[in-house]
């Protein structure tokens, strides 16, 4: 017989394991064990536990998997108040927000702890004698709602503290949810035919104030502390904010790793500089960055004005979403002959510019995001990236919404549009007969990554082709000035330089000619592939799909796009017309020919090295960036577009910080490194 004391040993050994390996898995995001083998102690722990119900404690890791659901949620009064933040929408507030300080503690220069605005929900939790007591929403900063079970599903929040138990210690933070989990559960949601949700934020909120605390145990949530609430007796001294957030560190709480101090106003906005430009690679969403007084003495001399602190401000981004009047839906016609339908909107401020026109995708995601025209939807637009309408506001929909139905003919040729039955776009079947998609194969072809025609614009395309200028772009090549010459917008001076322009691009490289002949599935990475593999356009053109295929990275698809496109006597036809123009390149394997994939977060980016890096020299690091068409240039200046650092760094990362480039630590750059785009 194996004594009670021995189980409750073998339990608590077991939980200590367990609540550790979660710490590196949750916190640390570096899991030190394989996840089965993690699974496997798991369940000795619950198979142990079910044996013996009487000895489970609440800490226990299998305690986390939520509760039978309640009625409604219980009130929790704060026992100090969870305040709110002011706000800072540009550099002039953020210098009189710390000129005030400066007067107010008569200094020159003022230290501050900086950390990221998490955008997400703020919550309470208390910790009674190092145990997790409760957890509360921040309600209206003096009563909020008490979800204790759902907090305790989530797996980045401690159930004990690892210090010596003082008995009452409230940690403040936000529950976030994470760009990876927030993608992963829309995709499930959506193939449950179940609510998608707008934002991380949103599906946080949602997730977290569910009365049935085993739904919440369901949705990956993440939380990260940035404070500390009430705390009595033996509890830590504290003489900065720094000392509280790695106080937190310590008790494996999630503090963010872009936490720090600065001095004076122009490193608080060089922070929020760099902040901005790491945001999209951020695992979570900010929607701005905090910056509050680190002395703690300082602060309390601050004080607070109405329900905000003086000490601290938040510094906002633009947003990156707002909601508008969705007035009309437009097709356009791709260089495939692909129909998207494009939102036309009443101007709206997003993003930092006007955005007018947002992409809807295809027809499943206007049925499947549940807009009508008319309605007021909300329109995201994130860095560079092309604004699109996320949802529609569905309590707001007037009564003359109607919905939108993809046409069953192409609007600018009128050929019939079909859509095949596993694909989700609809085409339009007029092929290089349809206006459209020869002025967008123009347009490609012309385009900086293909053939570089430098003054070829849309304008300019479209009256080329509606004039029958230009009917392919072997036409290009016929074009004389003078006939340019009388076009609308086109002086004499115009019509030349685009006449030199297209003479330049006749000296190419196979790759770029590949890309520019506008081969569906065939995008530059491909094209590459097929030029260092083939060695010339004769071979490829002679390829059928089986020999494609053979091919790294050629799948059956592509290899059969590509076989039918040269099979295709009308395109053999532009080809040699093409050659006999006299387009050349240079035989592949010659020297400065780019062999691997195009990278867009690497490629035309400008990039400074400096300190000693873990895994490899500068060297290795610089040939790995150039190879990605990348630049390594030896100092910082504006025109940088990142620092990467290595432990050590020398007045380049200073000069980075004061001028506001992102900067990179080599697992960073590791990431950006393995972002090579895939071929269209
Ligand atoms: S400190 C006295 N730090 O922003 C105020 N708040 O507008 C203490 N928030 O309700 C808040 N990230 O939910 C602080 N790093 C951060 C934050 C942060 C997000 C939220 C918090 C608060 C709101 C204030």
């Amino acid at each position: 017989m194996v004594s009670e004391k021995t189980i409750e040993e073998r339990l608590k050994a077991l939980r200590t394991t367990l609540t550790q390996h979660d710490f590196h898995y949750y916190v640390q995001d570096a899991p030190v064990i394989p996840d089965a083998e993690y699974d496997t102690l798991f369940r000795t722990l619950q198979e142990l536990e079910q044996r013996y119900p009487h000895l489970i404690t609440p800490d226990s890791p299998t305690q986390r998997v939520g509760a039978p659901p309640l009625k409604t949620f219980a009130q929790l009064t704060h026992q100090t108040p969870m305040l709110s933040l002011a706000n800072a929408f540009s550099d002039d507030e953020v210098i009189a927000f710390d000129r005030r300080i400066r007067e107010i503690l008569g200094v020159d220069r003022v230290a501050y702890a900086v950390e990221p605005k998490f955008d997400g929900l703020a919550v309470s939790l208390v910790y009674e004698n190092g145990m997790l007591a409760k957890g509360a929403t921040r309600g209206d900063g003096y009563t909020g709602e008490d979800i204790t079970l759902n907090l305790r599903t989530i797996p980045s929040i401690p159930l004990r503290l690892q210090m010596s138990a003082t008995d009452l210690f409230e940690v403040r933070g936000e529950v976030v949810m994470l760009k990876a989990d927030f993608a992963h559960l829309n995709e499930q949601q959506h193939k449950k035919g179940e609510k998608i949700f707008v934002n991380p934020r949103n599906a946080a909120a949602g997730s977290l104030r569910q009365l049935d605390s085993r739904i919440t145990a369901a949705r990956r949530l993440t939380f990260l502390a940035y404070g500390i609430g009430a705390f009595h007796e033996n509890q830590p001294m504290f003489s900065t904010h720094s000392e509280i957030l790695a106080y937190l560190a310590s008790q494996h709480f999630l503090v963010a790793q872009q936490s720090g101090t600065v001095t004076g106003v122009e490193e608080l906005l060089a922070y929020y500089r760099q902040m901005g430009g790491l945001r999209l690679s951020l695992p979570y969403e900010i929607d701005g960055v905090v910056y509050k007084v680190n002395d703690l003495a300082q602060q309390e001399t601050l004080g607070y004005v109405s329900r905000a602190p003086r000490f601290a401000v938040a510094h906002k981004f633009p947003a990156q979403e707002a909601s508008t009047e969705l007035l009309a839906i437009e097709i356009q016609v791709g260089r495939t002959g692909a129909l998207t339908p494009v939102a036309r909107l009443a101007p709206v401020f997003v993003g930092g510019v006007t955005v007018t026109n947002a992409t809807l995708h295809n027809e499943d995601e206007v049925q499947r995001k549940q807009i009508m025209i008319g309605d007021t939807v909300i329109v995201r637009r994130a860095g560079d990236v092309i604004p699109e309408v996320v949802a529609a506001i569905l309590e707001r929909r007037p009564a003359h919404a109607r919905p939108f139905a993809m046409p069953d003919h192409c609007p600018v040729c009128g050929s019939k549009a079909v859509r095949l039955p596993d694909e989700a776009v609809t085409r339009c079947t007029g092929g290089l007969y349809c206006p459209a998609q020869r002025k967008q194969a123009i347009l490609h072809f012309a385009s900086r990554r293909a053939m570089d025609i430098d003054g070829l614009g849309e304008k300019l395309v479209d009256q080329l082709i509606d004039q029958e200028l230009v009917r392919t772009p072997a036409d290009l090549y016929q074009l004389r000035i003078d006939t340019l010459a009388g076009l609308e917008r086109m002086a004499e001076k115009s019509a030349r330089n685009l006449v030199t322009a297209v003479e330049n691009s006749k000296k190419t490289t196979l790759p770029r000619f590949i890309h520019a002949l506008g081969i569906r599935h065939v995008g530059e990475a491909t094209a590459r592939a097929l030029a260092a593999h083939t060695g010339g356009l004769e071979p490829l053109m002679n390829m059928d799909a089986g020999q494609l295929q053979q091919i790294t990275d050629i799948g059956p698809v592509v290899a059969q796009s590509i076989a039918d496109f040269f099979a295709e006597a009308h395109n053999r036809e532009v080809i040699g017309q093409l050659l006999k123009s006299g387009l050349q390149w240079e035989q592949p394997g010659s020297a400065n020919q780019q062999l691997s994939g195009v990278n867009p977060v690497i490629s035309g980016k400008t990039f400074v090295l400096t300190g000693t890096l873990p895994s490899m020299t500068r060297d290795q690091a610089k040939n790995r960036i150039e190879q990605q068409g990348g630049r390594v240039t030896g100092s910082v200046s504006s025109a940088t577009s990142y620092v990467v650092a290595g432990s050590d760094p020398g007045s380049k990362y200073a000069k980075a910080i004061e001028l506001g480039i992102p900067v990179l630590d080599e697992e960073q750059l590791l990431a950006f490194l393995q972002m090579t785009s895939a071929s269209e």
